[in-house]
């Protein structure tokens, strides 16, 4: 089974077939909201919405320990995350679909690993390549397959928001490599590794970071979440061919 994590702009999947919700409850809190399970094309998908029902949650105050033990301890063998992002990079525009392939962390304060407290072993998991490179392939391939644009390869900086970053925050994180900016890629991919669950996201470009071009004079985030209506019909289209 395929676990899609939906982000801003796909708190549904349009194309899935439900067949039924159901409400986990895990050792580390509440999930962001219940799961749903269906199928995209015959294939069985579960869905969860990472800010919730009526995006309530702020990035920072995603249980992502929760959400990633829920889909794994409910059978997902693979995660797809869904995100949005700002543009780096000048060749990133908005309503590019980006799958990354190394990430930088920023953010601060999170419940980020599975291994602490009483009675657990300290472990120092290998992170060299954060996503799995076979599911990054399936969605590029997926892609290919169905005629859609998509840049394979991009620097993740997780910033810890909710607020937007500085425009000097986004200079830093171009000189340190970063390509493209969002705030929920961690400590989730990390803890799907910690799950020995293959990882993946496909990142959605809503604007360019704050300081860049039109963004010059200010990002206004209801804006951008208008604007993604088109490239969240792509991802759906890309989702039923990579399922
Ligand atoms: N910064 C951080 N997260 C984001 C942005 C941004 O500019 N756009 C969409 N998610």
């Amino acid at each position: 089974m395929l676990a899609i994590i939906g982000g801003s702009g796909l708190s549904q999947l349009a194309n899935l077939i439900i067949t039924h919700r159901e409400v986990v409850r895990t050792p580390y809190g509440e999930p962001s909201c219940p799961l749903t399970f269906g199928n995209v094309c015959g294939t069985p998908v579960v869905f969860l919405a990472r800010h919730g029902h009526g995006h309530t949650l702020a990035p920072h105050e995603v249980n992502y320990r929760a959400n990633i033990w829920a889909l794994k301890h409910k059978g997902a063998l693979a995660v797809i995350a869904v995100a949005s992002v700002g543009s780096i990079r000048a060749d990133l525009m908005p309503g590019d679909l980006v799958v990354p392939h190394q990430i930088i962390d920023y953010s601060w304060g999170r419940r980020s690993t599975f291994f602490e407290g009483e009675g657990c072993p300290v472990r120092h998991i290998d992170f060299t390549d954060p996503y799995d490179e076979e599911l990054r392939q399936r969605i590029i391939g997926a892609a290919e397959v169905a005629g859609i644009p998509l840049k394979a390869g991009a620097v993740y900086a997780c910033t810890q928001g909710p607020r937007l970053e500085t425009a000097a925050e986004i200079n830093r994180i171009e000189r340190d490599g970063g390509d493209v900016v969002g705030m929920t890629g961690m400590p989730e991919a990390l803890l799907a590794r910690e799950q020995e669950l293959p990882y993946a996201a496909i990142n959605v470009v809503a604007n360019y970071a704050a300081g860049r071009a039109d963004s010059a004079h200010g990002i206004s985030f209801d804006a951008i979440l208008g604007e993604l209506g088109a490239p969240m019909a792509r991802v759906r289209t890309l989702l039923e061919t990579v399922a």
